[in-house]
This record gives C-alpha cells, sequence and structure tokens, in this order.
C-alpha cells in the first residue's frame, strides 16, 4: 500500500523503503542518534528486521530516503498494541516538520488497525525526540536505566 503527496518536494509514502534503502539512512545518519545507532544495533541486521516485521512510514526527497518511523504491531494482544521502534531525520531535513508528519500519519494509520495505545523508548538525553514525542501527546510511563518509555493512548476510531 503507497500514499504520496507531495509537500515542499518532500514525499511520503508507507511500506515503500527497500532493506537498502532503510540500511543506507541509518549509515547516514547513525552518528546523529545519542548514543550512536551502530553502538547499539548491527546495523544491516537492525534494516532487515525493520524492513521484514515493521510497518515503515517514509520521507523521501529527489529518491533519498531522509526520513523514517518503524512501528511494530503486535497483534496477540487486544486491543493490537505499536511499539515505534525508530524515529530518524536525516540532519539536512531537520526542523521541517518531517517528524511530526511521520508520527502523525503512522499514529492515524494504527488507529485505523485498532491500535488503541503506542508506546515507545528514547534515551533521557535525547532532548529533541523528548520535545517530539511531547508535544505529539506521549507521556512518560516508566525509566528502564538510561532509557524513557513513552506511551500515547490513541483515542478509538469511531
Ligand atoms: C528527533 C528527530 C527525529 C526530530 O526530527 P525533525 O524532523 O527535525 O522534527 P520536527 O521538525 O518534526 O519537529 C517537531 C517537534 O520536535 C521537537 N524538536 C525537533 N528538533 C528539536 C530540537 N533540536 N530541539 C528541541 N526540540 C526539537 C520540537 O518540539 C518540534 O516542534 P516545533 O516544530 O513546534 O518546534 C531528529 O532530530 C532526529 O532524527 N534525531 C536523530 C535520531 C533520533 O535521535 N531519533 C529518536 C530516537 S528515539
Amino acid at each position: 500500500m503507497e500514499s504520496t503527496r507531495t509537500a515542499q518536494s518532500v514525499q511520503y509514502t508507507i511500506s515503500r523503503a527497500t532493506r537498502v534503502e532503510i540500511l543506507e539512512h541509518f549509515e547516514t545518519c547513525s552518528g546523529q542518534f545519542r548514543p550512536p545507532l551502530a553502538d547499539r544495533v548491527d546495523l544491516p541486521s537492525y534494516a532487515e528486521k525493520l524492513f521484514r516485521r515493521s510497518v515503515t512510514w517514509e520521507a523521501w526527497h529527489q529518491a533519498k530516503l531522509v526520513g523514517l518511523v518503524a512501528c511494530y504491531l503486535n497483534q496477540e494482544t487486544q486491543p493490537v498494541k505499536a511499539f515505534v521502534s525508530n524515529v530518524s531525520v536525516l540532519q539536512a531535513y531537520r526542523s521541517q516538520g518531517i517528524a511530526r508528519q511521520l508520527m502523525a500519519d503512522c499514529h492515524r494509520e494504527v488507529m485505523q488497525r485498532g491500535v488503541q495505545e503506542i508506546a515507545l523508548e528514547v534515551s533521557a538525553e535525547n532532548v529533541p525526540a523528548i520535545e517530539l514525542y511531547s508535544k505529539l501527546g506521549y507521556r512518560r510511563s516508566a525509566s528502564k536505566g538510561q532509557d524513557v518509555l513513552m506511551q500515547l493512548i490513541l483515542g478509538t476510531d469511531e
């Protein structure tokens, strides 16, 4: 499935990125995560896992994957729960509302799939990301070492 629109020459899609495009995106921006993404995961394995098991929301500019949100849906729980595994926007494309747009698209779509609760984990020192999630309505639900668990209760789609 693919939904596209164009705003400020950035194009948004769902589940279009290939494993290779996801890996290239991470290789470009790994160092901008705190701590660097490559310190926490094996990038090729992580790209493969997201490609196979998550739903991805993508922002593109001139065929380059410039923003990526990846979300797992746990179909075994009732209601279905969702976990945002990744949110990233390449440095040159920051502060243009791309992450906000990708997250809003993600929330809308998972709500349509019956999800009422969405969670994520973020490093406590990642101020930009915590600001983003707080503005979107996420609240801290727990701490886990250096990480903060955040949760958003989505309205029902009725
Ligand atoms: C966090 C990140 C995804 C934000 O992407 P972005 O496209 O620049 O974010 P947006 O432009 O959509 O900003 C939305 C909101 O996020 C917050 N935000 C974004 N960048 C911020 C910054 N540098 N400092 C403080 N708040 C910031 C603001 O509240 C902003 O709202 P505003 O536009 O009303 O000011 C981006 O900085 C990134 O990719 N960081 C590296 C990867 C990472 O750490 N991901 C999170 C892992 S949990």
